[in-house]
């Protein structure tokens, strides 16, 4: 059972959720977020005004006092108030998509570089990043949302270069990107309406499934894209 977890992009719907479940068993809960976090966790404050490495540096820093034994990456934006997901490539916007791929990789990068030494020296770590399964490229069947999926497909790959080169030092951790299946939030919310019955969960159901994977997460999956259920996704 996890002691210590430490959850990145914390104010998500989904890591809220997770830190209410961790704190409600009794772990230790660290939270870095722009974001002010609830009451019993420890809050570290993600400042967009400094430098976002600075900052990424800052707070894993001293996150790292309360030895994490897990650790999640929420972090994620499909839209926000300057567009929606493309439906064609005519609406790429150059600078959309580099907002999508700072938020979807480029800060996920920053804290796991941040992360790399604590992750080389800790015994049966885990970390996993939450990634979707419409970042899969041999999955890929509808087409559409050129910015996210892109993103997400680049972060699958920063997940799998990482645990290649963490298991090299540390062959106990597991890093691992996870699709938290489709859950009621602000991200989803405005596709929400098109989805067959039963598909769409609550956070909460979905922290506890994330937290059943992250408790049968062992180092031979690691690198892999998991579904909810645990199950391996292909790339
Ligand atoms: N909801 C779904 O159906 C669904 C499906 C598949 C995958 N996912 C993935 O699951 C993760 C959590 O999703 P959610 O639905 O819980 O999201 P959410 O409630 O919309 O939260 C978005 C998260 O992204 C972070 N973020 C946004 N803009 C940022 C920026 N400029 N700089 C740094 N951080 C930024 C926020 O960090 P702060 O804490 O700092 O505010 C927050 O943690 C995401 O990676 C998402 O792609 C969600």
């Amino acid at each position: 059972m996890t002691q210590s977890v430490l959850i990145i992009g914390g104010s998500s719907r989904i890591g809220q959720a997770i830190a209410q479940q961790c704190s409600a068993e009794g772990a230790v809960v660290s939270v870095i977020s722009r974001q002010a976090a609830a009451d019993d966790v420890t809050w570290f404050h993600y400042q967009d005004a400094l430098q976002s490495e600075d900052s990424a540096q800052l707070c894993i820093e001293q996150a790292l006092q309360h030895q994490p034994d897990t650790i999640f990456i929420c972090n994620g934006v499909l839209h926000d108030a300057n567009g929606m997901p493309e439906k064609t490539i005519r609406q790429l916007d150059s600078a959309q998509l580099a907002q999508r791929l700072h938020s979807n990789v480029i800060i996920p990068a920053q804290y796991l570089r941040s992360l790399f030494r604590y992750l080389t020296r800790t015994l049966q770590v885990k970390v996993l990043v939450l990634s979707a399964k419409v970042g899969s490229i041999s999955d890929n069947h509808l087409g559409g949302w050129y910015s996210y999926r892109m993103s997400k497909a680049a972060l699958n790959m920063l997940v799998k270069n990482l645990s290649l080169e963490v298991g090299r030092l540390n062959p106990s951790a597991s890093i691992v990107s996870v699709h938290p299946g489709t859950t009621d939030t602000p991200l989803s919310e405005p596709f929400q309406s098109n989805l067959p019955h039963g598909q769409l969960q609550t956070a909460e159901q979905t922290a506890q499934r994330l937290l059943k994977v992250c408790a049968g997460l062992t180092p031979e999956v690691s690198g892999a894209l998991l579904n909810w259920d645990g199950s391996v996704l292909p790339f």
